[in-house]
């Protein structure tokens, strides 16, 4: 049995808009919409938990009982840190040691089948899966705006979501984690990394466009990924069309000259 979790606990500063961003509209419905009709669409998804920023709790009300989402468990309030969200999750999720559970970040509406099939059959072999990307830019370490480290780029992944566990073990490394004072994660499998070192952490290949919607620039590319998925042109996998005649490639339905 699998449950997803979205997480929607945050208020998007970086946006700053001066509302929680996975409420903003982007072709016709709130981004977390898009994500949880992906996530609904996944025949291997059982269930949905969402854990929504609490002062905006109520702004969801209108999913409970929404048809399109019959797996939808329930909508909670999330917590202070994206930390504090997953562990209210973990307070709300069955006994069960054996469940597979994949926490997914709201702003990520553009998550695929693909991504969802392969995160949930590592989980048969591994009890920690993280999902990530090669790093088209280099990497640098710095302390006070100077480099300390370049770390070999080859090696180097963006790490996305969804992440996921048995849970057991993410249970685990949080009960670890709230006897350690100086606790600091930004993510999941960062607080299954440094608390339960012993289990190995499974990494699947992601996509570019399972971008986390950050900034505003990045409302623009959702907006436009959208667009084309509606025109039928955002075939993810297979958005290149080379026109060698024409000397042009189709990407993204946007055409561009090659010569
Ligand atoms: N998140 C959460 N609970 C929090 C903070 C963040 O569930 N207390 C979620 C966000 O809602 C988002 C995901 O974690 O879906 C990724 O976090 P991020 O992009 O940093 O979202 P925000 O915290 O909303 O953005 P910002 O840092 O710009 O305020």
């Amino acid at each position: 049995r699998t449950i997803a979790v979205v997480l929607a606990g945050g208020i998007g500063t970086r946006v700053g808009l001066g509302i929680p961003k996975q409420l903003i509209r982007i072709a016709g419905k709130a981004i977390v919409d898009h994500t949880l009709e992906a996530l609904s669409a996944s025949e291997r998804i059982d269930e949905i938990l969402v854990m929504m920023n609490a002062d905006s709790l109520h702004e969801l009300d209108y999913l409970r009982g929404d048809p399109r989402f019959p797996k939808l468990r329930d909508i909670l309030p999330g917590g202070e840190t994206r930390n504090d969200t997953t562990k209210l999750a973990l307070d709300a999720l069955p006994a069960d040691d054996d469940v597979k559970v994949l926490f997914h970040d709201a702003v990520r509406p553009f998550i695929d089948d693909r991504i969802i099939g392969d995160c949930i059959d590592a989980l048969d072999e591994f009890d920690a899966v993280d999902t990530a990307i090669a790093s088209a830019d280099t990497i640098i370490q710095v302390d006070d705006d100077v480099i300390t480290d370049i770390p070999t780029r080859s090696r180097l992944r963006r790490g996305q979501t969804p992440q996921g566990f048995r849970l057991g073990t993410i249970r685990r490394a949080y009960e670890l984690a709230a006897d350690d004072p100086d606790f600091t994660a930004t993510d999941d499998c960062g607080v299954v990394f440094t608390y339960l070192p012993e289990v190995p952490i499974r990494v699947v290949e992601g996509s570019a466009e399972n971008m986390k919607i950050t900034e505003p620039l990045d409302l623009a590319i959702a907006d436009k990924i959208f667009q084309m998925q509606t025109a039928g042109l955002a075939d993810f996998g297979g958005a290149f069309d080379l026109d060698l005649t024409g000397r042009s490639v189709v990407v993204f339905g946007g055409s561009y000259g090659i010569g």
